[in-house]
This record gives structure tokens, C-alpha cells and sequence, in this order.
């Protein structure tokens, strides 16, 4: 019999970057469909920043830690092998929570089958977590045309779909990243209007050359040194999502964070979500994205790594700013 590779997790993250010592590789035989099953080969895996927080044993987030000894968690995208499923057959193409392994045996729930007319590299850049976290994000800023929106973290997944989301709207979109790569390709690829290098600008002089009118909404995806500056040229009335804070991930002591005063005096409102709150609203998000991407005012980069092993040293990437785009695994 034929096997095939999956990869547990077998020790939380240490402070270390992400690597074998915290995983095992095991080989085992591919299943076959029981009642009511399909069998899922994946062909392509997402890698996302939360996946660390995963590993971690943190027991309050918004989902349980992934168990020492199962399957590291993960969501790809695959070819259904074997169905006795009523809604699926052999050759559907479906995606939803694969996990770190070739195969999957899966009683169907979690999983939807792929849209026609939509590759396997835009379902997953695109119209999974990152596009489905940058509209939810979208939707809790309530951004207004002229106004002024600072994303962070804006040459990502979701930092660049949300970008070019508010710039399709009419706001003027200033993106924060950390590499001078990455400040070109916002700015003269995806048409932001002004770019800050966080590791190597003047954090506050470049924010107010580029912001001189404040900023009206803050897209926050990373935390870091200049989150500080950005809410200090917050307007009156500001909003600010706080989808993700992956310069505290591996940091021992979390930063402070700034004073709440003038949320009172400016009445700004600050929302944090997690998109696990928003599956079942999938429908409706994507019906709000969709159009963006149909008239082509979304465009997206992939990184791709190659073959299952690769996810064990491949987060580190995020942690890094080496990912050129939405990071995959493909198997
Ligand atoms: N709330 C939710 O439900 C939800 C869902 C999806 C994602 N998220 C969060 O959204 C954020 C973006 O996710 P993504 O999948 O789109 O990842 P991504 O932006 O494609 O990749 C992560 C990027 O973070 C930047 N980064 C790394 N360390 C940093 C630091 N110390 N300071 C500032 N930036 C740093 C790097 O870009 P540079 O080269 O520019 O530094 C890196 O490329 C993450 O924080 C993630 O956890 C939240």
C-alpha cells in the first residue's frame, strides 16, 4: 500500500525559530473513504501567521491550541480522491481545514467546494483567509471616500487586499512596510499613495509628510515602533481594526500600547477581531469582495514553497518580511 506524509506537532514554540525540533514527520498508509467520508489529496497548503499562536498553549485566544502528537493546523486546498459523500465526487476540487498532510479523511464539514473559474492560487491569496480577513476589517473601519487610511503590514495578504480595497473606494492609502522591495511594489504596483519603511524612516517625520491630513482610519496588522505615531495623528472620529500584532508574537514582553486619553477626546473607536467569529458571514464577504477582484482592482502575489516539509522552517518567513505574498505550500 501507498503511503503518505503527514507532520505533527510535537513540542510548543521555544522562542527559537520554527523548525523540525518542534514537529514529526510520520508515514503512514492512505486511507480509504468509510461511510459517509471523502478522502482529500491537498495539492496546496496556506502557511498564516496565526499558525504560531496555534502551537502555543495559550488556552484563552479565539481557538483552542493544536494538541501535542495531532496534525498541525492548517487550511489548503485539494482534489477529492474517493467520496461517499453525497455532496462531493472524485475530482472536486474543495478546500477547508486540511491540516499538515498529504492526505485528509474528512466527514465533509469545514470544507466547500472551489468556485469554478477560480484557480487554486487566487482561492487561497485571495478569496480565503486573507481577503475574507481584509473585508470583516474593511467592514469594521466603515472607511468614507477622501478619507485617509495607514495600513501596516501593507505589502501581506491581508494589508494589500485591504489597501487596494480602500483605494478602489476613494481614500488616500498610506501602507507601512519593511522593506524597500516592498515600498515600490505598493506604491507602483498596487497604486498606494505613499509608503513608510519601518526599519529604516523617520517613523513620525514620513507619517506626517505623507498623512497631512491625519488619519482617519488605521488598519493595524503588526503592531511595532510606529503604531505609537500612527495613532497620535489619529482624527477626531478615527477608527482603527486590529486584525493582527505579529511584531508581539515572539516578543517576551508585549509593547504597552498607547494611552487611552484621546480615545475620549478624539471619540475614536478601536475594534479587534478574529476571523473565526466570521466564518458563517463568508457568503456575504466574499459577495463584497468579488466585485474588487472582478474589475481587477486586486492584485496579489503568491510565495510558493515546495513540498510538505517545507512548513516547518517556512513560517519563519513571516517573521522575517522574507515572504514575497501570500506564503503556500505546494505538495
Ligand atoms: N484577526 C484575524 O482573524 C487575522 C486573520 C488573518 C491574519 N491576521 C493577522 O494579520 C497580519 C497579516 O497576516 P498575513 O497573513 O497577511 O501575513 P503577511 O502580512 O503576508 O506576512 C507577515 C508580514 O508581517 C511583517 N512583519 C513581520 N515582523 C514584523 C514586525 N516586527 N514589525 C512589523 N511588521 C512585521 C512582515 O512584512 P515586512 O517585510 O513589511 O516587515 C511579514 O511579511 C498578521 O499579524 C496576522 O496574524 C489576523
Amino acid at each position: 500500500m501507498t503511503q503518505y506524509t503527514e507532520i505533527h506537532l510535537i513540542k510548543r514554540p521555544d522562542g527559537k525559530p520554527v523548525g523540525p525540533h518542534l514537529f514529526e514527520v510520520v508515514k503512514k498508509d492512505i486511507p480509504t473513504a468509510g461511510p459517509g467520508q471523502v478522502l482529500i489529496k491537498q495539492t496546496h497548503m496556506s502557511l498564516d501567521p496565526a499558525m504560531l499562536g496555534w502551537m502555543s498553549p495559550d488556552t484563552e485566544s479565539y481557538i483552542p491550541p493544536v494538541e501535542l502528537g495531532a496534525v498541525m493546523r492548517s487550511s489548503g486546498l485539494g482534489e477529492v480522491i474517493e467520496s461517499n459523500h453525497r455532496r462531493y465526487k472524485a475530482g472536486d476540487i474543495v478546500t477547508g481545514m486540511t491540516g499538515w498532510a498529504e492526505y485528509t479523511l474528512s466527514d465533509g464539514r469545514g470544507f466547500s467546494k472551489l468556485q469554478e473559474g477560480v484557480d487554486a492560487e487566487t482561492a487561497l491569496a485571495v478569496f480565503a483567509l486573507p481577503g475574507l480577513t481584509a473585508t470583516q476589517g474593511m467592514k469594521i473601519l466603515e472607511p468614507k471616500a477622501g478619507e485617509t487610511m495607514v495600513v501596516t503590514g501593507a505589502a501581506g495578504s491581508v494589508g494589500s487586499i485591504a489597501g487596494q480595497m480602500a483605494k478602489a473606494d476613494g481614500l488616500r492609502v498610506i501602507g507601512v512596510v519593511g522593506d524597500a522591495e516592498k515600498t515600490d511594489w505598493i506604491v507602483n504596483t498596487l497604486g498606494f499613495d505613499g509608503a513608510i519603511n519601518y526599519k529604516t524612516d523617520d517613523l513620525e517625520a514620513r507619517l506626517k509628510e505623507l498623512t497631512p491630513n491625519g488619519v482617519d482610519v488605521f488598519f493595524e496588522n503588526t503592531g511595532g515602533a510606529i503604531q505609537q505615531h500612527i495613532f497620535n495623528r489619529m482624527n477626531t472620529h478615527g477608527r482603527i481594526v486590529v486584525c493582527g500584532m505579529i511584531a508581539d508574537y515572539t516578543s517576551k514582553t508585549p509593547a504597552p500600547g498607547p494611552n487611552w486619553i484621546p480615545l475620549i477626546k478624539k471619540r475614536i473607536r478601536i475594534q479587534g477581531f478574529a476571523m473565526p467569529d466570521h466564518f458563517a458571514d463568508a457568503p456575504e464577504l466574499i459577495a463584497k469582495l468579488a466585485p474588487y477582484v472582478m474589475q481587477g482592482k486586486i492584485k496579489y502575489r503568491t510565495h510558493i514553497l515546495h513540498g510538505l516539509e517545507s512548513a516547518m522552517t517556512g513560517l519563519n518567513l513571516f517573521f522575517t518580511g522574507e515572504n514575497k505574498g501570500k506564503l503556500i505550500v505546494k505538495l
